[in-house]
């Protein structure tokens, strides 16, 4: 077995966990949202030992290994060349409304690539994964990105930070002129199952600004190895510090790319 192959199936077996545990809490959570939108403690109880499940998980089998996680920050020695970057709960928003679009994100980077991603929605136990030069699975079994090469003939999803109230920039503008040139334009609230939705092709291509890096490190090498492209809004190589992704099929990125730039400002929709 590759160490690729190990770090897959042990990425697997920590998501699963934590995907019980977040299951476990489900609907036991009262008044999770607080006033300002975002979640309360409750839900964070619900993050914090989905996150420790997994934690136990990756330090036992890789004590050696440096770790970025939502709820903790940096653990262990940063140096080393691998990095496992981890969601305990994205769609933390939907979760505490019990609206099912919610899942564990687990990434690994070498050397600073994505090179595995486990990605697990335990209300549907739907289990996507893939490592590089591996393929990407739903549920064990092959999935490969959508064919759609028309905007006007797709569908897309994208997503607005907890930054949209103080922020011009705060993807309005490119929501209203996509929503217009193509089928429609979903906003799930889970930035890794959108990734996810696009590399199995239920969506075409997926945007959004303002997200950090456990939220679609798993989901940009689930995509790439899909058969997707990921890349900056403007088509160059994604950084992933800019917290913009541009997510496609690859067929209809350049298009997208482009309608993205040409968005019109809010003020041509009043
Ligand atoms: C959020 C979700 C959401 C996206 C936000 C993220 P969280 O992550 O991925 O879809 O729009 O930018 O912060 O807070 O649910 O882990
Ligand atoms: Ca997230
Ligand atoms: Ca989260």
């Amino acid at each position: 077995m590759t160490n690729l192959q190990i770090f897959l199936d042990i990425a697997t077996e920590a998501a699963l966990a934590a995907g019980a545990v977040l299951q476990g809490y489900l609907g036991k959570v009262e008044d999770a949202v607080t006033e300002k939108g975002r979640p309360g403690d409750l839900v964070t109880a619900a993050d914090k030992a989905s996150e420790a499940v997994i934690l136990e998980v990756l330090r036992r089998h890789f004590p050696q290994h440096s770790i970025l996680a939502e709820e903790s920050g940096k653990l262990g020695n940063q140096d080393n060349e691998y990095l496992w970057v981890i969601d305990p709960l994205d769609g933390t928003t939907n979760y505490a409304h019990q609206y099912p679009a919610f899942c564990v994100s687990i990434g690994l980077l070498i050397n600073d690539v994505p090179q595995v991603g486990v990605i697990y929605d335990p209300f549907h136990n739907e289990l996507f994964r893939a490592a590089a030069g591996l393929g990407a699975t739903r549920n064990r079994h092959p999935i490969k990105v959508s064919h759609t090469s028309e905007l006007n003939k797709s569908l897309l999803v994208t997503g607005f930070a907890y930054d949209r109230r103080e922020t011009s920039d705060n993807n309005y503008a490119e929501f209203c002129h996509l929503t217009h040139l193509t089928q429609g334009v979903r906003r799930s609230g889970s930035a890794a199952l959108d990734l996810a939705h696009v590399a199995c092709g239920r969506v075409d291509g997926y945007w959004e600004r303002g997200i950090a890096p456990w939220d679609i490190i798993a989901g940009v090498i689930l995509l790439q190895e899909a058969g997707g492209k990921v890349t900056a809004y403007d088509g160059t190589p994604l950084k992933i510090e800019s917290g913009r992704i541009l997510a496609t099929n690859g067929y209809i990125h350049n298009k997208l790319s482009q309608a993205l730039i040409d968005a019109p400002p809010l003020s041509a929709w009043q």
